[in-house]
């Protein structure tokens, strides 16, 4: 399947830094992982990880930024680790935890907020976009969002943030109060920088709008190969082809969309096929799940072999916390340590 480089051309021309750099990146907690998840995420990470130091974890704290069911975040958590681990995220070389077991990064949320003017958060395109939707139901911590992000990512120092273009203005905000604490403070925080690696908008079943779970539009990456015919079968195609004797579309047409990612050897004779109408839509979904299910199999086989043993994902979380509070307990002292805070404590050794 063609992959498009998850790796930036800069920092791969770059003379070999000393140590690798490091990336960290997260997700709410969302449940079992979708198309969208994995072209426009998933995949990418995990092909991160043999060229980065990575850290990946789970955003349960911002996610109760509009949680309304406290109940249902263990269980998402569950099924999307399970999901991560199948696809290849590796807890041997990665590590992957879950961000409220690593509480120092609320106390550098508190820090952070003191440089970061209020102006700064109105204007953030996601709060706005909120503010507009549900103007009555506005809490601070979703103002405070993207100041907890930035507490996410330079708690580790990370130097590159793998995230989709939506994310942009939030890693631009990062760098601003990285930036605005260290003048005001002293130099404790690298500025990281975004890895936008070229990312499809992938659409969902209905065609229109993009896939996501809230839209119910979604295909489940693991899901068994029955249910991926059954909903592959309920897409829209192309509508501008009424008949089966209708030429087709089909860079309008987003089973053929997919085709690209999942039939990478025969994508453009399924086009042609389309186009010429040799073809129906039938015959095109039906190829797609089959190219779907069968790029899936064996992440498939390793989310079974993860349900069989429940309590394997939480091990895992829980030794990726002991490995990220390390890191976290340093960065930390030292921005308390700049901030004049923690009197009668050594100050802490400088940070790399
Ligand atoms: N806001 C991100 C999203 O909605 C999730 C996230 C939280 C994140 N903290 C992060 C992503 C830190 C990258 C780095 O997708």
């Amino acid at each position: 399947m063609v992959e498009p480089s998850a790796a930036p051309s800069a920092d791969a021309a770059a003379p070999a830094p000393a140590r690798r750099l490091r990336v960290l990146s997260g997700m709410q907690p969302t449940g079992r992982m979708h198309l969208g998840n994995y072209l426009g995420a998933l995949r990418n990470w995990v092909a991160l990880q043999d060229r980065y130091d990575c850290t990946f974890f789970v955003a349960d704290y911002h996610s109760l930024t509009t949680v309304t069911d406290p109940a249902t975040i263990r269980p998402a958590i569950a099924e999307m680790v399970m999901d991560w681990l199948a696809a290849g995220l590796d807890p041997e070389r990665s590590v992957i935890f879950l961000q409220s077991d690593v509480p120092e990064v609320a106390e550098l949320h508190l820090l952070l907020s003191m440089a970061t003017p209020l102006g700064w958060l109105e204007r953030v395109p996601s709060y706005k976009e909120r503010l507009e939707q549900y103007p009555e139901n506005i809490n601070y911590g979703l103002l405070g969002y993207p100041v907890l992000q930035a507490a996410d990512i330079l708690l580790p120092r990370a130097d590159r943030v793998p995230v989709g273009e939506d994310q942009a203005p939030h890693i631009e905000l990062t760098r601003e109060i990285a930036r605005r604490f260290n003048g005001r403070f002293g130099q404790v925080f690298p500025e990281p920088e975004g890895l936008f690696t070229e990312t499809p908008r992938v659409m969902g079943t209905d065609g229109v709008s993009k896939m996501s779970k809230s839209r119910g539009n979604t295909i489940g990456i693991l899901d068994s190969p029955e249910q991926i015919r059954r909903t592959v079968m309920t897409m829209v195609t192309d509508v501008e082809r009424p008949r089966r004797t209708d030429r087709g579309h089909p860079e309008r047409c987003n089973v053929c969309a997919l085709h690209r990612f999942f039939s990478p050897d025969r994508w453009e004779g399924i086009w042609e096929g389309e186009r010429e109408a040799r073809t129906g839509c039938v015959d095109v979904k039906r190829w797609l799940a089959s190219a779907i299910a069968d790029h899936f199999a064996p992440m498939r086989e390793r989310r079974a072999e993860l349900e069989a043993r429940p309590g394997t994902v939480w091990e895992v979380l829980a030794a990726g916390a002991d490995r990220a509070r390390g890191a976290a307990r340093e960065t930390l002292d030292a921005a308390r340590a700049a901030c004049g805070l923690g009197h009668g404590q050594p100050a802490p050794a400088g940070l790399d």
